[in-house]
């Protein structure tokens, strides 16, 4: 179309007087606005879907600086002002350059903008370098996300394509008209065809949903009391979880009692160890007797360090009763569980498993509770532990050591396992139980996937969810996902066809009079927002 051509041809030379060392700058500006929008995105989706572990980053911290502090929370914070922001700087640039303005970033957005990406760079890094395997959880959040993150990117593809097709027509040369729409064309058969890889367990009829997963409390219920206490087991009943997850060590009588750390400093994140023994610094459960555990309280520094951002939700009463807590012996949380009904299941993170063992089985075999309500987790004394108390059920947190010994009960972190094998394993009478599972996308997800259970921090939550927060017949999603991309490819067709007219149209007739509306444009206050002149 020679003569469209040689119209645009004269519309773009009515900017070229803008010295074209300005307008290159420009657009390299454009886009890196446009890189750091599209990273601080990701980068913020990806605390999200962490967010479901936030306690685990947390503990990592008080580990290195045996100080509690929210990190998770404050990393939250910071991404979310730097994503609002290189958004909006994005937006105000989009819309700028639509109205032909050049693009002049003042400093300080600048400055801005590179703080962000070392922000970002650093948390990339630190996550890859600390936490590698929290990288999984990406993959498995994706699984609930992307057919609506495909419709996001379709609406947002939409949009767009009239700054390319600006781009295209002001574009000099055959050849960067050429890369613009390779570019564009490949890049929107990406996002249009990207259902046809899409996984998801939730893609299936509703008579195929599994049946809800069961839940285990995670220490009890550590959003509601302190974790490891009488207390957050009590209130774990009242979600109606059918098993007691919690952590086992022995005191210096051989007195199994619950708690989590371990190693250098193993009491000072849940009790107030450094009030009662100012001058002692215990590295092992064996440091201390079962008189002096006693003396400690586990209760206070829940209300202190308020780990959940919960407390604001108990009662006066419970936060008195949370205040009055101490650490239970495992003697007290099988009593407890013997009482309800409920199964216990425990780690052990002794450095000498095999010995602690023995006297482990012999406080739960002379505490009277029925053998089927220990699921036995620890690997080391398993051997022991199968000849002495035949009764208790093995569970296992190896998937190939499963398959080894002919067992039936797996645990494992929800990342390790892929729905197929959840489902491979649950067809064969294997039951799953999946840890730390906290987000209703999450356990929503892997109800649809089928888990048989899964250990929680937030079992109240959970125990209210009727059904997971979305299932898609597979069928419906297709002709869903095809409906959208027809209508954003007609859209699409009609805003060039548009553009195509008004353009050449307006520099046609009223070249004189688009001037005098962009000099205008020049004076208002979008200009000194990101303009230095
Ligand atoms: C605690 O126990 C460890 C290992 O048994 C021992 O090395 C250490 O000296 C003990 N510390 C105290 C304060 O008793
Ligand atoms: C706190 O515990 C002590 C001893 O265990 C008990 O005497 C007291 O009544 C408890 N207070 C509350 C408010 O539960
Ligand atoms: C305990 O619960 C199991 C199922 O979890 C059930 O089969 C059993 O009958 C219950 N026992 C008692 C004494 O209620
Ligand atoms: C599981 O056990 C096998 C041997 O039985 C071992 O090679 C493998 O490293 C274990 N995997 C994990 C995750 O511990
Ligand atoms: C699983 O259990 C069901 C019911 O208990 C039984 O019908 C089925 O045959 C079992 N499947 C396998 C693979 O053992």
């Amino acid at each position: 179309m020679p003569q469209d051509n040689s119209c645009c041809r004269v519309a773009y030379s009515c900017h070229r007087k803008r010295s074209s060392k300005v307008k290159k700058c420009a657009c390299c500006w454009l886009s890196f606005v446009t890189l750091v929008s599209l990273l601080s995105l990701c980068w913020m989706y990806i605390c999200l879907v962490m967010f479901n572990d936030r306690d685990d980053v947390n503990w990592r911290g008080f580990e290195v600086l045996k100080r509690w502090v929210n990190w998770f929370m404050a990393m939250v914070i910071i991404s979310a002002v730097l994503t609002v922001y290189c958004v909006l700087l994005l937006l105000f640039a989009l819309f700028q350059v639509a109205l032909r303005e050049p693009l002049n970033l003042h400093w300080l957005h600048k400055i801005f903008l590179f703080f962000g990406v070392i922000f970002i760079t650093f948390g990339v890094t630190g996550i890859s370098l600390k936490w590698p395997q929290e990288w999984l959880t990406v993959p498995v959040s994706l699984q609930a996300t992307a057919p609506f993150l495909q419709f996001g990117a379709v609406g947002a593809l939409t949009l767009l394509s009239l700054f390319v097709f600006q781009g295209f027509h002001t574009a000099k040369g055959k050849w960067s008209k050429f890369l613009i729409a390779v570019v564009f064309v490949v890049l929107s058969a990406a996002i249009f065809l990207c259902p046809l890889i899409i996984e998801s367990p939730c893609l299936i009829e509703w008579t195929d949903l599994p049946e809800k997963p069961k839940l285990i409390g995670h220490r009890g219920a550590p959003m509601l009391a302190p974790e490891n206490t009488m207390m957050s087991f009590e209130r774990s009943i009242t979600c109606g979880v059918i098993a007691f997850e919690t952590d086992v060590q022995l005191s210096k009588e051989r007195i199994p009692f619950l708690m989590h750390d371990q190693k250098k400093g193993f009491l000072k994140r849940t009790t107030n160890v450094k009030d009662k023994f100012p001058d002692e610094d215990f590295s092992h459960s064996a440091n201390l007797t079962w008189e002096e555990l006693q003396r400690l309280n586990a209760g206070e520094s829940f209300l202190k360090t308020d780990p959940f951002r919960s407390v604001s939700q108990l009662s006066e009463e419970e936060k008195e009763t949370a205040r009055n807590q101490t650490i239970p012996s495992l003697d007290q949380l099988l009593v407890l569980a013997k009482q309800h009904n409920i199964s216990v299941i425990f780690d052990l993170y002794s450095p000498n498993q095999e010995n602690d063992t023995v006297d482990i089985v012999n406080t739960i075999l002379s505490s009277g509770i029925d053998q089927s309500l220990i699921l036995w987790l620890p690997p080391a004394g398993r051997e022991y532990v199968n000849t002495t108390a035949p009764g208790f059920i093995q569970v296992y947190n190896n998937k190939s050591e499963l398959l080894n010994k002919g067992g039936n009960h797996l645990n494992v972190k929800y990342s390790n396992l892929r729905t197929k094998e959840i489902r491979e394993f649950r067809s064969s009478n294997i039951s799953v139980n999946l840890w730390v599972v906290n987000e209703r996308w999450l356990f929503s997800l892997l109800w649809c996937a089928g888990a048989s259970s899964v250990t929680t921090n937030s079992c109240h939550l959970l125990k209210d969810l009727e059904e997971p927060d979305w299932v898609m017949a597979p069928r419906k999603y297709t002709i869903i996902w095809i409906t959208v991309d027809i209508v954003s490819i007609m859209i699409m067709t009609g805003l060039y066809i548009f553009y195509r007219k008004t353009h050449c149209f307006s520099h046609r007739k009223g070249k004189e009079k688009k001037r005098e509306i962009t000099s205008a444009w020049n004076e208002k206050e979008l200009s000194p927002f990101l303009a230095t002149r």
